[in-house]
């Protein structure tokens, strides 16, 4: 989402003014970095010609946790420490809008929850939430994995084809099959629409891609050249963008139509008890038709539809392609996620009861999401004036903003600070276990995990603003449950049935934003069938 390879001038950090007006506020930490490379051997690339957030990092080592970044006439506030952005997102939430985000996503979204202005937000968020409910999860689940299956199917296929010509492993771009995984998901999940893209490619999935694209396009251009009268209709990607806009919501249009028409009394009850388990449709359209039937505007649904469809798609995708990318650099901890699998599953289905014992499963989902937040950066506009706390290593008189300040929250930044992460950089799903077992504590590493209890996976909440892959505070992800339990099934599923290494190096995978951190070029991957022998080894290894 946010604009983050603006090409318009060199973006200029400076010490950002505290309220104490007299000084600048140039502070040292009072912790020493635990160790501060600024730069991983599982990165991609240098840093040159590296977008934006590479060096917000850079900037927030030499100028502190709150600095402020001119863009010629621009000015952004960029935000690294966990104190200010809770403040931000959660003490003063309704102070801050979506500011630049909200201009670039509310052609697409209109109204919904992400771009939405804080009446109609807080409406539908109080009708949309509930509907993310434990048993719709669970029910989901089923979907995730009837979906996997056919992802695993198809990869099945193709190493036939190979082993009918030797036995090769198959070379695949992981990030578009993971794209076309995400997809079908969030299309049955949300809609009840099967997509059917990990096989197919129709005019509804070109379309959705379509606006995609324009979306990032629109988050790293500067000049809003869209917003000119008749672009619409002279710029060519532009009248691409409408026509891919209209094929979405006439089929968005259509689904919402038949949901309505479809309404059973039946169903409902079904809802209202909570009875997923014989409900044809568990989608969360039928749930917002069903339950909500008085206050649904078509419009409206539209635009949460879509929202969700957008939000819960590229990011999901990212994440797994993120942590394919890290384990098949680290492949001790592929074969010990493996080796979890073979113990927890053998060769069965993933279930949701299953997701409660696959623990470094879910680890090395919320390590990656460490590693590579989606988004990096999450952009706010202050609707008043403010005074933001001093924060972790910060002056403690504060920084006055005025109304209209332009904020990034550079979750990179809070996610790899040297502060407060042993090794910021480096792919530790253990991290989250170490501390725990030593100090005796019953949750994950350093944080408390009596603010969270029961909480399947490391949080905000738990680490107190220093880990937010999913924002926090009202506007907190609506869907994280959704993604993490999707993000660790589909992992899952993958390593339960394959090896996977890297086609090139890592070196040769390009970086790139937009919405999410992603590749340049695809990750290109081998993969090779699991042999049993080899998962029995592991599993017996794993058990001593
Ligand atoms: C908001 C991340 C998946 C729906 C957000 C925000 C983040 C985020 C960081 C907060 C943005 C902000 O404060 O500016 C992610 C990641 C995902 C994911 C990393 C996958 C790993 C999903 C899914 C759905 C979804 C699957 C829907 C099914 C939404 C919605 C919002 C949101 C509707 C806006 C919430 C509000 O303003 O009330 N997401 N998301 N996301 N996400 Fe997600």
């Amino acid at each position: 989402f946010p604009p983050l390879g603006m090409g318009v001038g060199n973006p200029r950090p400076v010490h950002f003014r505290s309220s104490s007006s007299t000084h600048l506020c140039n502070f040292k930490p009072k912790r020493s970095p635990i160790r501060c490379q600024s730069t991983s051997t599982d990165e991609p690339k240098t840093r040159r010609n590296l977008p934006l957030f590479f060096s917000l990092y850079d900037w927030f080592l030499e100028h502190g946790s709150v600095y402020k970044l001119a863009f010629g006439p621009k000015a952004f506030v960029v935000v690294s420490d966990p104190i200010v952005a809770r403040h931000i997102l959660r003490e003063n939430a309704f102070s801050y809008d979506k500011g630049v985000l909200a201009d670039i996503l509310e052609p697409i979204m209109g109204k919904g929850l992400i771009p939405a202005d804080l009446s109609t937000w807080k409406q539908r968020r109080r009708v949309i939430a509930p509907g993310f409910h434990s048993l719709y999860l669970e029910a989901m689940v089923r979907i995730f994995t009837d979906c996997c299956e056919r992802t695993i199917l198809k990869f099945d296929k193709l190493l036939e084809g190979e082993s009918s010509s030797g036995g090769n492993p198959i070379e695949l771009d992981m990030e578009a099959e993971f794209s076309s995984l995400a997809l079908d998901i969030i299309g049955l999940g949300v809609f009840n629409y099967d997509f059917g893209s990990v096989t197919n490619e129709s005019p509804v999935i070109k379309a959705v891609y379509g606006t995609l694209f324009e979306a990032e396009h629109r988050s790293t251009f500067y000049i809003p050249y869209w917003k000119i009268p008749l672009a619409r209709w002279i710029v060519p990607r532009q009248r691409k963008f409408h026509n891919d806009l209209k094929v979405i919501n006439d089929c968005l249009d259509g689904l919402i139509r038949n949901a309505k028409e479809t309404r059973q009394e039946t169903d409902v009850e079904k809802l209202q008890q909570r009875d997923y388990s014989s409900l044809k449709d568990a989608s969360l359209l039928r749930f917002l038709v069903d339950m909500r039937e008085a206050d649904v505007d078509d419009r409206q649904l539209r635009d949460d539809l879509m929202t969700m469809l957008i939000a819960g798609h590229e990011t999901t995708a990212a994440v797994l392609t993120w942590a394919v990318f890290l384990l098949a650099q680290n492949p001790s901890k592929m074969r010990k996620a493996q080796a979890e699998i073979d113990l927890v599953l053998g060769q069965g289905r993933t279930t949701f009861e299953s997701l409660k014992k696959l623990e470094y499963i879910r680890l090395i989902v919320v390590e990656s999401l460490r590693l590579y937040p989606q988004p990096p950066l999450l952009i706010r506009r202050a609707l008043d004036s403010d005074l933001l706390p001093g924060g972790y290593n910060g002056d403690k008189d504060g920084y006055a903003i005025p109304a209209g300040t332009d904020i990034f929250i550079s979750v990179y930044n809070l996610h790899r600070s040297p502060y407060f992460w042993d090794k910021p950089h480096e792919f530790e799903p253990e991290r989250f276990l170490a501390q725990r077992k030593s100090e005796g504590i019953e949750g994950w590493a350093g944080f408390d995990p009596s603010r969270s209890p029961g909480a399947l996976y490391p949080n905000e909440i738990i680490s107190d603003f220093s880990f937010l892959p999913f924002g926090g505070g009202p506007r907190k992800c609506v869907g994280d449950q959704f993604a993490l339990m999707e993000s660790t099934v589909a992992l899952t599923m993958l390593l339960q049935k394959f090896d996977v290494e890297l086609k090139g190096s890592p070196e040769s995978v390009e970086l790139v934003t937009g919405a999410t951190i992603h590749t340049k070029n695809g990750l290109w991957c081998k993969l090779k069938k699991r042999s049993a022998v080899h998962g029995n080894n592991v599993n017996r290894k794993a058990a001593a």
